[in-house]
């Protein structure tokens, strides 16, 4: 008999914010373990029950439901300051994590010089800046992938030596960059210190023993994705991206899992499009309705307060979504933003200039530039539906909208949400 558990990776599908917390909050009753396995706090996962409203960056959203086991996989980058933060509060809310919340050693330690360096680096590149979320994500994992990284597992070693030599090397990066402000790193990095020592009380693991042990066992994992894959450093809309590989098989790496141990992939969709930050948006409104978007679905960035660019629901972006992680399972949340609006579009293909359609997300941001969004209009719907629990309860014209996004896309939809609350997501 086989008793080996199964592994669900759970990602973004657009630019994300696509409300991948709150669904990992709601599916974790059916997992014994919840892990991330990239990103770090450049992610603000909001999760809303019983009157509270908490947003998370580095810990996983299983933490809530249940007691269960969460892990932060060696994919991920950690800053300990904002780590401590994160945790002190929950821990003041009630919510033990010691115990079961573990981190790789493997993960990577985002430094205060990161940080500075992300600045720099994005000042260097004038408007062509990506608009990063300023948390030095993309300058920890380029110190990975050229082999001078600081990892969880450094701290148990010689650790002020190590932070110390890393340190001199980032501040002549800098002065290389002719970058002179650092107004309160002294402070920075007296917390960041603490933060460190803060860390220390947690189970450090080599996550990819422990979750294969735990598959071994019979016991079933959930990976939970931050960002989304248009924000991929492959397969998004490159420079414009995150510094992590967002789609399903940053799960295998970030974790340490086999390919052929994933299961079900959920893909989480909004029913329209945001993106923070630079870089193409098809189908990206500038009109009366994308300011009513905004307004009404709160698209103000949870970790950095810009407000977000806003757009049609475009199935190309999705088709590409669904082709690079192999999704089995689709979701699809904020379906009541778009109610009150008389019609609601959806992007169908795209037009390039020479008249010809394609179906495909093109691989160069020039021939993206080149493509303007073919629109299939249908007619919207007045009605709140934000107590509808299930998708027969829909006015006609949102099921229709919501079959049409099925169709398009080409697999079912399994869960949608029409509110920001726990109950409002329905499985
Ligand atoms: P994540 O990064 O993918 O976890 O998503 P975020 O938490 O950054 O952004 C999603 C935002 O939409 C949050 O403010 C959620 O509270 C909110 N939200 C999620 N689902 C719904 C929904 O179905 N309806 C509405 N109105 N808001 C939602
Ligand atoms: P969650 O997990 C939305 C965007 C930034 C910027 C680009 C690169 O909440 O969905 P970075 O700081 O990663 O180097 O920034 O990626 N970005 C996000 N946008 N949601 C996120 O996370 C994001 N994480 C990064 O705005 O455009
Ligand atoms: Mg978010």
């Amino acid at each position: 008999m086989n008793t080996t558990g199964k592994v669900d990776v759970l990602l973004g599908l657009q630019w994300g914010d696509e409300g991948k917390g709150k669904v990992v909050d709601v599916l974790t009753p059916n997992y014994d373990v919840v892990a991330r396995f990239q990103g770090g706090p450049n992610a603000g996962h909001t999760l809303e029950f019983e009157g509270e409203k908490y947003v998370l960056r580095s810990i996983p959203s299983g933490i809530f439901q249940g007691g269960k086991v969460n892990i932060i996989g060696n994919g991920v980058v950690l800053a300990p300051d904002l780590f401590m933060d994160e945790a002190v509060d929950l821990e003041k809310s009630g919510h033990q994590l010691k115990d079961r919340l573990h981190i790789s050693k493997k993960a990577h330690l985002i430094m205060p010089t990161h940080r500075i360096l992300d600045r720099a680096y994005e000042a260097a590149k004038g408007k062509n800046k990506v608009g990063t979320t300023g948390k030095g994500i993309g300058p920890t994992y380029t110190d990975k992938v050229s082999r001078n990284g600081l990892r969880v597992g450094d701290v148990l070693d010689n650790f002020d030596e190590k932070y110390a030599a890393h340190k001199e090397r980032h501040m002549k990066m800098l002065k290389a960059l002719g970058w002179d402000d650092f107004e309160g790193f002294e402070e920075v990095e007296k917390k960041w210190m603490q933060g460190i020592e803060y860390m220390r009380q947690f189970h450090f693991v080599d996550s990819e023993h422990e979750i294969n042990n735990i598959l071994r066992s019979g016991k079933n994992i959930l990976c939970e994705g931050a960002q989304g894959t248009m924000l991929d450093v492959d397969f998004g809309s490159y420079p414009f991206v995150t510094s992590s590989n967002t789609i399903c098989a940053g799960a295998c790496i970030g974790l340490g899992i086999g390919p052929n141990r994933i299961g079900d992939v959920y893909g989480i969709m909004k029913a329209y499009c945001t993106r923070v930050g630079a870089g193409p948006f098809p189908t990206e409104l500038f009109d009366e309705v994308g300011h009513q978007i905004r307004e009404v679905g709160h698209e103000y960035g949870t970790t950095t307060g810009r407000p977000r660019r806003v757009g049609w629901f475009d199935s190309v972006v999705m088709r590409h979504a669904k082709r690079v992680s192999g999704l089995t399972n689709l979701s699809l949340n904020s379906i009541d933003v778009l109610s009150g609006l008389e019609t609601v579009k959806i992007c169908v293909a795209y037009e390039r200039s020479n008249g010809e359609q394609i179906t495909h997300y093109p691989a160069s941001l020039k021939e993206l530039a080149d493509c303007k969004p073919i629109y299939e209009e249908l007619p919207g719907w007045e009605e709140d539906i934000t107590g509808c629990r299930s998708l027969d309860e829909l006015p006609e014209n949102a099921r229709n909208y919501v079959r049409r996004i099925g169709e398009l896309v080409g697999i079912r939809i399994s869960t949608f949400s029409v509110g920001p609350g726990r109950e409002q997501t329905n499985i």
